[in-house]
């Protein structure tokens, strides 16, 4: 049996116990998550308030794998160096959220992280159409963006899969990650539908162990792809 090698989990820090933030973020680490994934929102954008860059600053130092911050804010240009100066080594951004988003796209490389755009449930792949050279990574949204612990919305799937075509027809190489309500029901779904990088919060920091968490979804979601020989 074989697995497709590119499965990763995000471990989404929006529903960690902010009191032991380090110790949660560690805790992921060691169990196997490849990213810490970072909801900042605004209030304006999104509504609810969550943190800035100092956050991200702060738990820089007690994590290896990649910080995976995730801008729920507008305007988006003024933030985006703070972030990345605190240690954001991908930005994503709303097309929603600023008019230009290809020149945002250029800023968040020009400054040495790696662009994510990210699609609301209503946004239309065909947003990064014509400057999918400039995006390393689509997020895809499957629940509305403000809170965590929301339902999966199974529409999105489709997109997911549209959005493999995509790449496959332009010869791009962006990722594929999925944000919202991913828990033990829907992973192996959104595996199938070509997801690569899955956000889990709620699932993960919501109950019990999160190590033990991160650990079930990456095997569920390696499962629902393996090849068997
Ligand atoms: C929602 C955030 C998500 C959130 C997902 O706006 O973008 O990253 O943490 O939470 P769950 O996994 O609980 O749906
Ligand atoms: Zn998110």
């Amino acid at each position: 049996m074989k697995n497709r090698a590119n499965i990763q989990i995000a471990a989404s820090i929006l529903s960690a116990d902010f009191a032991r933030l380090g110790e949660q973020v560690k805790a992921t680490q060691a169990a196997g998550a490849d990213r810490i994934h970072v909801d900042v929102m605004d209030g304006h954008f999104v509504p609810n308030i969550t943190i800035g860059p100092d956050v991200v600053k702060a738990l820089k130092p007690h994590v290896k794998i990649p910080f995976d911050v995730h801008l729920m804010i507008a305007p988006v240009d003024p933030y985006l160096e703070a972030f990345v100066e605190a240690g954001a080594d991908i930005l994503s951004v709303h097309p929603e959220a600023g008019p230009h988003l290809h020149r945002t796209l250029r800023r968040i490389r020009e400054l040495g992280a790696k662009a994510g755009v990210v699609f609301n449930p209503s946004t239309d792949p065909s947003a990064i159409e014509w400057i999918i050279e400039d995006v390393d990574l689509v997020l895809v949204m499957s629940v509305n963006p403000g809170f965590g612990g929301q339902k999966f919305i199974p529409s999105t799937l489709e997109k997911a899969r549209k959005l493999g075509t995509m790449r496959n027809a332009k010869g791009a190489n962006f990722r594929i990650e999925m944000d919202g309500g991913i828990d033990m029901e829907t992973i192996g779904a959104a595996a199938r539908a070509g997801v690569e990088i899955f956000v889990a919060g709620s699932h993960v920091f919501g109950h019990g162990d999160p190590g033990r968490r991160v650990q079930e979804l990456l095997r569920a979601a390696q499962d629902a792809v393996a090849i068997h020989a």
